[in-house]
């Protein structure tokens, strides 16, 4: 924690309530631990924790371990496919598209990133957004989202304010990073950074709050489905909803190919007759049985993602006689949310995330010995929230499919898939596909770019805002190219 929070429930109605919920141990040490300082500093961290809902999740997942309960029927999800079908027909681009750009530029769209996670598996120390990631001058990630919106704007003639979730792990450092590049174009006063919450991290056999040091609690960022709240307490609903912001386009730090200002699913997340407006999904044709993403599934009905880990092993393999996957609808985590329903999620209790348990390793310091520990495997759970169990929430959700190229080429691990390598390639191939759209005679070998092409956002950020640029008529083979 960062920022430590003043202390406002006198210490011993918090150690009663400490022990009222199965955590004598931690009431026991505030009760005799000296200095007094140490006393209020542990407090003030123990008083932003709801012991209750604490003590309910550790019964359910921890101590009583009941089971999950259990998953309705599933079948694949419906969605807006790329060749024009649709759940109910066909559906128009060239309509939905004009309907979406309508809304951009009246400025009832913002950009959402979330931004909690740390660069550690790729071996960064730092802000995975700050991470240097174009294919030739190594901008961060955050300098082509920057970048993106500021062509958007122009494109559109209209402000899109940035909303940027980072977490206690590296809020200073985000904000810190921004300052010192002058918001890569982008005014300060539309990025608003906002950090997500924590929750405690516990021993996996008991369900005790482990402590980091003699001072503080051991403490996990809550997932990214913390979004919600995080919003509400920082701020930021209140933000969007006084400048007539209708709905954000979301997409996480690790995708440099996210399309923020995507006007046909903009306009289909507003305006298809099977959607709510609430929240609306992009999804691509999963690579294999086994890739890493969540899948969009129908379960009793209802629209949602079943994460990579918990889809059953049969289903996930499950082809068509054509010989495609059953459940081929990957998550690409990119989706629009609009502003009513992050309030409603706020305020109606029927529509509150539930936690997902995980377990990681937590070194800590033990009160029984005073000793620090360094587990050599998980010795504690964390529990997290995710965005998009708000899709079941919403009244009616939608999913389009979207070009994997086009928009997905994460930066996830220091190599191998969704590494900066692969990421890069993905880059160069997509600014080969724009550039040959237009004519530009390209060098390709075996599906891949015989070159290194960077197209800057500000130049272009989908394939027709290069039709009116000057362009090369070729590109040499081996050569680096920045447009
Ligand atoms: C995620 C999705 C998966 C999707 C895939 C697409 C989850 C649980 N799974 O997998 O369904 O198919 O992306 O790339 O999200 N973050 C926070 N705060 C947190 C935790 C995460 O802001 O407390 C952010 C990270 O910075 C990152 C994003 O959320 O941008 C994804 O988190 P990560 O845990 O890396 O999920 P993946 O396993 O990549």
């Amino acid at each position: 924690m960062s920022i430590m929070p003043e202390l406002h429930t006198p210490i011993d109605v918090l150690c009663e309530n400490l022990e009222r919920t199965g955590q004598s141990h931690l009431a026991r040490y505030i009760r005799g631990v000296t200095p007094a300082s140490a006393q209020s500093t542990i407090a003030a961290q123990v008083q932003t924790i709801d012991l209750d809902e604490l003590a309910s999740l550790i019964r359910r997942y921890i101590t009583e371990a009941e089971h999950e309960p259990a998953q309705g029927r599933i079948a694949p999800a419906s969605y807006y496919a790329l060749d024009g079908t649709a759940p109910d027909g066909f559906w128009d681009r060239a309509e939905y598209h004009a309907r979406g750009e309508q809304l951009v530029c009246e400025g009832k769209v913002a950009c959402f990133t979330v931004a909690g996670g740390q660069g550690s598996r790729l071996g960064f120390d730092g802000p995975k957004g700050c991470y240097p990631t174009s294919c030739v001058n190594d901008k961060s990630l955050f300098q082509l989202f920057a970048e993106s919106i500021r062509a958007n704007e122009i494109k559109y003639a209209c402000l899109i304010p940035w909303y940027i979730m980072t977490s206690p792990l590296n809020h200073d450092a985000t904000v810190q990073f921004f300052e010192e590049h002058d918001c890569f174009g982008l005014t300060r006063e539309q990025i608003m950074f906002f950090n997500q919450g924590v929750m405690p991290s516990l021993d996996a056999e008991t369900g005790e709050i482990l402590m980091r040091d003699p001072v503080h609690l051991a403490t996990n960022p809550d997932g990214h489905g913390g979004a919600f709240k995080a919003l509400g307490v920082s701020g930021a609903l209140t933000d969007m909803q006084t400048r007539g912001i209708e709905h954000v386009s979301y997409f996480q730090v690790d995708n440099p190919h996210a399309r923020m200002i995507d006007p046909a699913f903009l306009g289909l997340h507003v305006f298809a007759p099977d959607s709510s407006g609430e929240f609306s999904s992009k999804m691509v044709s999963k690579a294999s049985w086994d890739e890493k993403v969540g899948v969009f599934c129908s379960v009793d009905g209802r629209t949602e993602i079943i994460e990579y880990s918990d889809l059953d092993e049969s289903l996930a393999k499950q082809s068509e006689p054509g010989g495609r996957l059953s459940f081929n609808a990957g998550s690409i985590a990119l989706h629009a949310i609009s502003v009513a329903f992050i309030d409603r999620v706020l305020h109606d209790k029927n529509a509150a995330l539930p936690f997902h348990k995980a377990l990681k390793k937590v070194p800590h310091f033990d009160l029984s010995t005073g000793q620090m520990v360094s587990p050599e495997s998980n010795n504690a759970v964390k529990f997290e929230k995710f965005v998009f169990d708000g899709i079941p929430i919403a009244d009616r959700s939608i999913v389009v499919e979207t070009d994997r190229v086009e928009e997905f080429a994460p930066v996830k691990n220091a190599t191998g898939t969704d590494s900066i390598e692969s990421s890069k390639r993905l880059q160069s191939l997509r600014a080969a596909r724009w550039l040959a759209e237009q004519g530009v005679v390209v060098p390709m070998r075996n599906d891949e770019v015989d070159a290194t092409i960077e197209i800057s956002p500000l130049t272009a950020t989908c394939a027709e805002d290069l039709a009116t640029k000057t362009l090369p008529e070729k590109i040499d083979t081996g050569s680096t190219v920045v447009l």
